[in-house]
């Protein structure tokens, strides 16, 4: 499959504009054919909630974000793209007639995903051409942070398709779930569903309130499940016995009337507590304001999941670690030349590094030089296998000289001088500059320590990875020590 650069979509509503956020933050070209007259200003809404959300969630290097293009047709969206996912409402004709056409207006080597939660692929790739690259990509709202995204073929979707369009998704931090065998619902909206509708049953029976039942599941089930999921989580609670224990247990409940499953008739009645109810749970919190709630304890659970590197956090971390790995592509070459400082490091001040003085705030300088000499060591091939192993450089000291004030949007690159090696300490000096007018905004006098992060102590590093810095040491002997290296603080500028 070529590498995906552009992505048609069609429909830029809740889930179309989630998508578009999702990609564009991920650099990739998004052109979205939408008829409603305000898609545009949704769409930068949730592009801008999903900013919001993303610089909270990650000190990753992202990528400068994609333009988004509203287009007028749907042939303009598909006709360039080298993917195309579908989000129109979730009725069977429309998707069907649109993703004939999408079929006749693409590549035809172009993946074509539909984000329905519950319509069956077969039916969907019954008019097209080429309907093999049909599949089911049903992500989550937001989109752009929830990772899943359950993908699904028809009868005629070939296996290449399906591995195509897991890549792909892999690709932008997503978790790709493959069902295997099409089923209405698929898997996860199956389970959601059979919770909604207790949950109406619920209220239809005046047992709980919409807020009553929201407290029952956000205090104690809820918790567990963003990380377990229902059956390792009942897994301990059969205790030391596990799983049998627990279906010897609570098996007999299984033929006790605890669910119906059965929806209750959405009558006008049911209809009306439900929302008059929902609306008392708001309390007069707007939609914006809701959403925003949502994604901070969104990262904050992400967040949390990451430091264990498990369930979703692992997917982040992974992600992560593929954003350093393309912000800091370069790898030494043996014919580099490297006599001058490397300039291994650019990016564009974000808006969110701005502080109330309208400038980049100061914790964001340290940002940049800690990617800096990241991004050195990608150079002398520091990489995700060596931080397997346990080894690392850790940063013991650092020295920030502020020298000018810098503005949102501003491009930056940094240059890192070495200043001197050894097996365990590595001693470098970085600047950063302003690239439009070449403005040395600061400098970042480091010392690192190589560690063996698992014993917790100091130890050589790698030998190629010494042979490599103190190759660049020797080069870099040469040039004049930096101003403002060995400074203390308060010492007279010059
Ligand atoms: N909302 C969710 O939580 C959620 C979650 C996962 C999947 N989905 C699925 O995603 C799809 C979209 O759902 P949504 O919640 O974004 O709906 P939505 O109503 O918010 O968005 C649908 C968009 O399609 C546009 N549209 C309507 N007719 C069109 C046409 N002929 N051509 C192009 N665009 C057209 C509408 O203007 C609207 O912006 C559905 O299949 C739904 O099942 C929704």
């Amino acid at each position: 499959m070529a590498e995906i650069k552009t992505v048609g979509l069609i429909g830029g509503g809740v889930i179309g504009a989630g998508w578009a956020a999702r990609l564009a933050l991920n650099g990739i070209a998004v052109r979205v054919f939408d008829p409603d007259p305000d898609a545009q200003r949704k769409i930068d809404e949730v592009l801008e909630n999903a900013r919001r959300a993303t610089a909270k969630l990650t000190l990753a290097p992202l990528h400068d974000p994609a333009p988004i293009h509203v287009v007028a047709t749907l042939e303009e969206a598909v006709a360039e793209a080298d993917f195309v996912q579908e989000s129109l409402p979730e009725r069977e004709d429309l998707k069907r007639e649109l993703l004939a056409a999408a079929s006749r207006a693409a590549r035809r080597d172009v993946v074509i995903a539909s984000s329905t939660s519950g319509l069956l692929p077969s039916r969907l790739q019954a008019d097209m051409v080429a309907p093999e690259r049909l599949v089911v990509g049903h992500p989550f709202n937001p989109v752009y942070l929830l990772p899943l995204v359950e993908v699904c073929g028809g009868e005629k979707t070939s296996p290449e398709t399906i591995e195509q369009a897991m890549t792909f998704y892999r690709s932008i931090g997503m978790h790709p779930l493959h069902v295997r065998q099409e089923i209405d619902g698929f898997i996860a909206d199956r389970l959601l569903e059979a919770v909604w509708r207790e949950a109406l049953w619920l209220v239809n029976d005046g047992v709980a309130t919409t807020a009553e039942i929201d407290d029952a599941i956000r205090y104690g089930a809820g918790l567990r499940w963003s990380f377990m999921g229902t059956f390792l989580t009942y897994r301990l609670a059969g205790g030391e016995a596990g799983m049998r224990h627990f279906l010897a247990q609570f098996g007999p409940a299984l033929r006790l009337p605890w669910t119906k499953l059965e929806a209750p008739e959405l009558t006008d009645e049911l209809i009306e507590r439900v929302a008059t109810q929902s609306d008392a749970q708001a309390a007069g919190t707007s939609i914006r304001d809701l959403e925003r709630l949502r994604d901070d304890c969104l990262v904050a659970v992400l967040q949390g999941l990451r430091s264990h590197d498990y369930a979703a956090g692992a997917t982040l971390n992974a992600h992560e670690e593929k954003l350093y790995e393309t912000s800091h592509r370069q790898v030494m070459g043996a014919d580099d030349d490297v006599s001058q400082p490397l300039a291994l490091h650019r990016g564009r001040v974000a808006p969110e590094w701005i502080d109330y003085n309208g400038h980049m705030t100061e914790s964001r300088y340290l940002q940049v030089f800690g990617d800096s000499s990241d991004a050195l060591f990608r150079y002398v091939g520091i990489d995700a296998d060596y931080h397997a192993a346990s080894m690392s450089y850790y940063t013991v000291e650092t020295h920030i000289m502020n020298l000018r004030e810098v503005g949102a949007g501003e491009p930056f690159q940094t240059t890192t001088q070495i200043l001197a090696v050894d097996d365990k300490k590595l001693h470098i000096f970085h600047r950063l500059t302003a690239t439009r007018e070449d403005i040395l905004l600061a400098t970042g006098e480091q010392m690192l320590l190589h560690v063996d992060t698992k014993a917790g102590r100091a130890v050589p590093a790698a030998a190629p990875v010494l042979a490599r810095l103190h190759h660049i040491a020797a080069a870099h002997a040469p040039l004049p020590k930096p101003d403002g290296a060995g400074r203390f603080v308060g010492a007279p500028r010059r």
